[in-house]
């Protein structure tokens, strides 16, 4: 069957937000906060598939309902900053005080047109970008318009967000009704929260995309089954929904080859085909992904954790690595801090991500 229904690729915004209520009220609440608000400044975290993208998109819409001029996200990058202005440029030709000069200046040369340009090119060339944003800004905020900055895949080691972080606040400083939203893993955030440049975002809204409900998952599949035309039964619903384990990706791409898989009533091999077909996918996008910056002694750790059932006691990874217990101490921070996994409580640890165990234990 076609699916028209379920979206298992990144960066696209899905028919239906699935349970992000709470999250939206928040920033319907940061939308309205007046200039300078801390609200102003969002941060979003979340695992690798948990919906940042998605929500950065939801913001934008939002956002430009409330007649803020969003620069649609940015992916962080050498070279954003010129990005983030042709994005503004492209939503809004005439706050660019480039733009103006160059409507006004018809007297520009006596070479000629073209070299008028060129020379006034240049001289914008040579103006800053904090220089730039900040008169779009006060340009946009004279027709009462806001202004809205989204940054995706936030790095820590960036000079250019730096720069752009610093120029935000110039810009908060003067009053301006600016904002800005950053999305990334929970690794580079810390990081760049960590910053002392950077303090003032220790005060941004955080925003901790947690795993989807259950329950959430199973009415967006009864909806999405019924209007696809889906034969498929309760019982398989629930259970496809408990295998999407409060991932957003694997629910969607559980949908999407349950969909695909479907003729007339869903077979039991067809429904143990599509979730094993959905989770090995998962695993190469996600796992698979999610580990390959870490460092051998990290995966030393994650491996130590894998033959056990459920919580792994920290004092078995200091017998099984071999390692001192302040050794163990110091990885255990690390990969919660990657987000690879969470702290239960004092002594225990387990994974952070759905499968990853599973991944490991068929690597080894
Ligand atoms: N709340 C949601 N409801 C329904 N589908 C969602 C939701 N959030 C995300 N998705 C779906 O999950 C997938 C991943 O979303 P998205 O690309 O936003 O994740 P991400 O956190 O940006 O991942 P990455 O860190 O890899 O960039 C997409 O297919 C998207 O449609
Ligand atoms: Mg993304």
């Amino acid at each position: 069957m076609i699916d028209s229904f379920f979206v298992p690729s990144f960066g696209n915004r899905p028919k239906h937000l699935v349970g992000r209520d709470s999250v939206l009220r928040r920033i319907e609440m940061a939308l309205q906060s007046v200039p300078g608000s801390r609200e102003r400044a969002m941060i979003i975290l979340g695992q690798r598939g948990s919906g940042k993208t998605v929500l950065l998109l939801e913001i934008a819409e939002r956002a430009k309902k409330k007649r803020f001029i969003v620069a649609n996200p940015t992916v962080v990058s050498n070279g954003m900053r010129n990005r983030i202005m042709e994005k503004l440029r492209d939503e809004c030709p005439e706050y660019l005080n480039e733009t103006r000069k160059k409507v006004a200046g018809g007297n520009v040369s006596v070479l000629g047109f073209g070299a008028g340009i060129q020379f006034n090119e240049q001289a914008s060339e040579e103006k800053s970008f904090s220089w730039k944003i900040t008169e779009y800004c006060k340009n946009a905020n004279a027709d009462h318009h806001g202004v809205m900055i989204l940054i995706d895949e936030v790095r820590s080691n960036s000079e250019e967000l730096r720069e752009l972080i610093i120029s935000y606040q110039e810009m908060v400083g003067e009053g301006l009704d600016v904002s800005i939203v950053f999305a990334g893993l929970p690794m580079a955030i810390s990081t760049l929260l960590n910053d002392h440049v950077l303090t003032f975002l220790n005060r941004a809204e955080k925003i901790e995309l947690q795993p989807l409900r259950t329950e959430d998952i199973e009415l967006y599949y009864l909806k999405a089954f019924e209007s696809l035309g889906v034969e498929i039964s309760r019982e398989k619903i629930r259970l496809a929904a408990e295998e999407a384990a409060g991932s957003p990706y694997l629910m969607q791409l559980i949908g999407h080859y349950i969909t695909l898989n479907s003729e007339g009533k869903m077979s039991e091999s067809q429904f143990t085909d599509s979730l094993e077909y959905a989770k090995r996918t998962f695993k190469n996008d996600i796992c698979r992904t999610s580990i390959a910056p870490l460092s051998d002694l990290d995966i030393g750790f994650l491996n130590a954790m894998v033959e056990d059932a459920d919580e792994t006691n920290l004092d078995d990874i200091t017998i099984r690595m071999g390692k001192t217990a302040s050794f163990v101490q110091t990885y255990k921070r690390r990969l919660i801090q990657c987000g690879i996994i969470e702290q239960p409580r004092r002594g225990k640890v387990v994974f952070a991500i759905p499968y990853l165990k599973e991944y490991l234990r068929e690597q080894a």
